[in-house]
């Protein structure tokens, strides 16, 4: 699974530019599903039938946090703002990647009289050319962290592993999959970061009985962290509550329960704050009752996030067995 998450992470796709990293996906899971198409946002929905069974709708997005060109001075200088949560304390000094294959190096206005983080404003991207029309950027080029797969053992550190350590447990969990208690749509979602803008319209689309999302979650096992109980190692965390959504009390115990039972371990995951599709699925027509993995993740929006691979493997294993134990909601189809 890490060369997998290896071409995964590596794939330049920012919100709203998710085609690359989609035709990778497609590839791998066509002789995987009974059905695949692209919806007019560009989300990748697959489905596994299975006649009369619950629909259940698992999401995992394939965008990642960007950076967009607003302007590029005399000089050649871009200026840019933010695609999704791009904090500047992770900027100055780092190396960007346009889609184009150009990359540049951010640099920041000099403030002799401050050491202070400087905002977004204060910051440009240099790519070595010497004037404007030197200058291969154009206003509304997008680029992302400039960052190689690093494999430090049974941790990996990448950009982008918000969210396609998410899209790597769904190809893998679709990889094994046998025998389901559901009709499965396997949504690969886009534009997360800006606001959950594409699995909103995916949930439309299907019109799930169920879903959960698959995605990052922060840890508080770091010097001086976040007063969080999560910790890297422990297990896929199973959330109860984040910013944006209260998982279904029922999908959480089927969740519990079922990792008890395959003694699979997992975490109870408060995060006060941040949100996942998820929020958008429990939102979407008259409500459906949403839950989510989450994959612990130190660093989560820095150049350099960090997961444990037994975490993501056991991950894998708890979304197989939900898979195939019966839905703890009563429907009606
Ligand atoms: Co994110
Ligand atoms: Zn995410």
């Amino acid at each position: 699974m890490k060369e997998l998450l290896k071409t995964l992470v590596e794939i330049s796709a920012p919100s709203g530019y998710e085609s690359q990293v989609r035709n990778q996906i497609q590839e791998w899971i066509r002789p995987l599903v009974d059905e695949m198409r692209v919806d007019a946002l560009g989300n990748l929905l697959a489905v596994h039938r299975q006649a009369d069974a619950p629909r259940i709708m698992l999401v995992a997005h394939m965008d990642e946090i960007g950076l967009m060109i607003t302007h590029v001075d005399r000089q050649g200088f871009a200026r840019f703002v933010s695609l999704g949560g791009v904090m500047p304390i992770h900027c100055v000094g780092g190396r960007v990647r346009f889609l184009n294959g150009v990359q540049g190096v951010i640099g920041v206005e000099k403030n002799p009289a401050s050491y202070e983080i400087p905002p977004l404003e204060k910051m440009f991207i240099d790519v070595g050319a010497s004037s404007a029309e030197d200058c291969p950027i154009r206003i509304g080029d997008v680029a992302v962290f400039e960052r190689p797969f690093l494999d430090l053992g049974k941790r990996v550190v990448a950009k982008a592993m918000d969210d396609r350590v998410g899209v790597a447990v769904l190809i893998e969990t679709l990889r094994r999959l046998e025998k389901s208690a559901f009709e499965i749509y396997f949504v690969f979602s886009v534009q997360e970061e800006v606001g959950v803008r594409g699995a909103t319209v995916a949930a439309f689309g299907v019109e799930p009985h169920l879903g959960l999302a698959i995605d990052v979650t922060a840890t508080g096992d770091t010097p001086k962290g976040h007063r969080m109980e999560v910790q890297l190692g422990k297990g896929p965390a199973i959330k109860i509550r984040d910013a944006g959504m209260l998982a279904d009390p029922r999908l959480i115990q089927w969740m519990v329960q079922t990792a008890e039972k395959a003694k699979i371990p997992y975490q109870r995951e408060i995060l006060e704050f941040g949100g996942t599709d998820a929020r958008a699925i429990q939102l979407s027509r008259s409500g459906v009752p949403a839950g989510v993995i989450s994959i612990p993740c130190r660093y989560v929006h820095a150049p350099s996030e960090m997961v444990d691979m037994e975490d993501v493997e056991n991950a894998v294993k708890l979304l197989g067995r939900l898979l195939q134990t019966p839905s703890p909601l009563e429907l009606s189809s």
